[in-house]
């Protein structure tokens, strides 16, 4: 079997066979196979074993026949290996023993050295580079979002004691970006070093703040790690959820790809952030729950609306959950390859 580019082709704005899809979070508790893995491994075991985080990414392309395979860790092993002491409980989140309140915790944060500090992981990536027939996404928690974890201490539905530091503590908080600011592109560089071909940077959290607030306090970090990452060679993604009002200010960001979710028609998303930016989304994930007409006919409208200009992947407009089926999975994959195959611009 020949490698299949189709995904970092449209990546790059260039003519591919079929629209390129993948789900975020592809490899889960929807899979048999994955809750079987889950049965014997913790998700940090699987995260910490090479051959297991392997097997575990490899499923769903094999499974889903989807374009791209994305590193099967989390947005806070990273966070770990810089001193926080983290737990992550299925179904609910990351749990933080020692959440950050002072400069003086953040101070105690290490630096990354992710060669030294996190070589399974790169051990992973090594391995899939070998195997996989598709490219591989390797990925980080953006500075917002992962300190929102690194202050609630866990979840949180408000983000209130995040934001009172941003607010009230401006050089905690700026000390506390620069760090993840750092961090994430030391990260980055070095999974790509190691046989990453794309990066996704997941902001899930940031559209709880205003575009005001997102400026003041979050865009000189992201315009930081974008910039940071423009040499990489490789293309870079975007991602948060309810960031309808941010992609404003997200259309200065240095970035090639900007992950939609499912709230902002893709037309709609593009004359927010101009023609320049990749497009990767976004169908509603609950909506995989949908008799399939109903999945069929927003699948459609999505990627009519996705190839209205070069540079289109199709994904879902946040992450898989457990209730999904595969055999729906395996339907839409198909779909969206053969949909506008043919007439592809
Ligand atoms: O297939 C993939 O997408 C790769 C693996 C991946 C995981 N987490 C594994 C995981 C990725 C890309 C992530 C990113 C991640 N982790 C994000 C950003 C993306 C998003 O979904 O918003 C966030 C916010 C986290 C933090 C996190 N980890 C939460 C909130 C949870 C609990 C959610 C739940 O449904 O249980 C986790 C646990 C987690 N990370 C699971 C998986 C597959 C859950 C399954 C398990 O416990 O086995």
């Amino acid at each position: 079997m020949t490698f299949n580019d189709n995904f970092l082709r449209a990546c790059r704005k260039q003519a591919v066979d079929h629209v390129p899809v993948w789900y975020m979070r592809q490899a889960g508790r929807y899979q048999p196979e994955y809750r079987k893995i889950r049965e014997k491994y913790s998700l940090m075991e699987i995260c910490e074993l090479p051959e297991v985080g392997a097997e575990v990414t490899l499923l769903p392309v094999q499974q889903l026949n989807v374009d791209a395979a994305i590193l099967f860790s989390d947005i806070m092993i990273p966070v770990k290996a810089m001193g926080i002491d983290v737990d992550i409980k299925g179904g609910y989140g990351p749990v933080i023993a020692n959440p950050i309140k002072s400069v003086h915790d953040v101070r105690q944060l290490r630096d990354l050295e992710p060669e030294a500090d996190l070589p399974n992981t790169m051990e992973t990536i090594r391995i899939l580079r070998r195997e996989l027939k598709v490219p591989l996404i390797g990925f980080s928690g953006a500075p917002f979002t992962l300190a929102s974890y690194m202050i609630e201490g866990g979840p949180s539905r408000n983000y209130y004691k995040t934001k009172q530091m941003m607010y009230s503590a401006p050089e905690v908080w700026g000390a506390l970006m620069d760090k993840l600011g750092s961090m994430v592109v030391t990260y980055l560089k070095s999974q790509v070093a190691a046989g990453a071909q794309a990066v996704q940077v997941f902001d899930s959290w940031i559209g709880s703040l205003s575009p005001a607030d997102y400026r003041q306090y979050v865009f000189p970090t992201m315009q930081k790690i974008f910039a940071g990452l423009r040499d990489i060679g490789v293309p870079t993604i975007y991602f948060g959820i309810n960031t309808g009002e941010l992609l404003t200010v997200w259309k200065e960001l240095p970035v090639d790809v900007i992950g939609v979710d499912w709230r902002v028609p893709l037309d709609a998303a593009r004359k927010r952030v101009g023609s320049e930016f990749v497009l990767q989304g976004n169908l509603d994930p609950a909506k995989l729950l949908a008799p399939w007409e109903v999945i069929e006919q927003n699948a459609k409208e999505i990627i009519d609306l996705g190839l209205e200009q070069p540079g289109y992947i199709f994904n879902l407009g946040h992450g898989l959950f457990p209730e999904v089926q595969v055999e729906t999975l395996q339907k839409l994959t198909e779909f969206v390859h053969q949909y506008r195959n043919g007439v592809l611009v």
